[in-house]
């Protein structure tokens, strides 16, 4: 399955197998993270670790991420680790965001986990398994970019954003949503907008579209991502 057809299925999946992967395996997915273009002007750095860095760890594996402060650098984080968490799901692996995971030892600039490993949870059959707000709640237009953004993952699913479409570019702009919203950290809701960017890219690129510029906006309290294609 494509990165785009992945988006219709996949899921958080809890429940592992805890027998580590294989070094291939291993190694492919440390080539897809290095070679998964940043946004313009950032660099994280990303780690594969084994589940003995991890408290109360219930997966074999984990994707460590580092980055400065700063909601540009956390869309960042997003944006490429929901393509990795794409690219797990499509090897059949199971995956899941774990902003409420711990490092057994503390590392500076840490940002966020996602655990992944073998896992007999099935992936999802039909969108109608998804448990989201619908289209017309988050964006301005129905289309199968709004379509596949839609179904992207968000802490405690809290969908903290809204489309707006223009000629040639998409924008999302970060709206906070009731109680779930003021309990999470604001870094969570900014590496969710990387999370949506990257649906939004996977389903333009899908498109056969070339996107021209990823933008992170900070005005104030106000966050936004610009995308321009043709
Ligand atoms: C940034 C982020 C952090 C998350 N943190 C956790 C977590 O700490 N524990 C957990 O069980 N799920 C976590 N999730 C998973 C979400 O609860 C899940 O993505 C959401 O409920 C939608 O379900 P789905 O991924 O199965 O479509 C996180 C998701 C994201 C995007």
């Amino acid at each position: 399955m494509t990165l785009y057809e992945i988006i219709f299925k996949r899921r958080s999946v809890r429940k592992y197998d805890r027998t580590p992967l294989d070094e291939k395996t291993l190694n492919d997915i440390r080539a897809f993270i290095t070679n998964t273009r940043q946004l313009q002007g950032q660099n994280a750095r990303f780690d594969i670790v084994s589940a003995d860095k991890v408290k109360g760890a219930s997966a074999p594996h984990y994707i460590m991420s580092f980055c400065p402060p700063g909601d540009a650098a956390y869309a960042n984080v997003g944006y490429v680790l929901e393509k990795a968490d794409l690219y797990i799901q499509s090897l059949g692996l199971g995956g899941l965001w774990l902003g409420f995971g711990k490092q057994k030892e503390k590392e500076s600039g840490f940002c966020i986990m996602l655990a992944f490993g073998q896992s007999t949870v099935p992936f999802r059959t039909s969108e109608k398994e998804f448990n989201r707000l619908s289209i017309s709640e988050i964006s301005n237009k129905d289309n199968h970019l709004a379509q596949a953004a839609r179904l992207a993952p968000s802490a405690c699913n809290s969908q903290p954003w809204k489309l707006f479409f223009g000629d040639g570019c998409v924008t999302v702009r970060y709206f906070g949503r009731g109680l779930t919203q003021m309990l999470l950290k604001s870094k969570m809701s900014k590496i969710d907008m990387g999370i949506i960017t990257r649906h939004i890219v996977t389903a333009l690129e899908n498109e056969g579209k070339e996107v021209k510029s990823i933008t992170p906006k900070t005005s104030g309290k106000d966050f936004e991502i610009e995308m321009i294609y043709e």
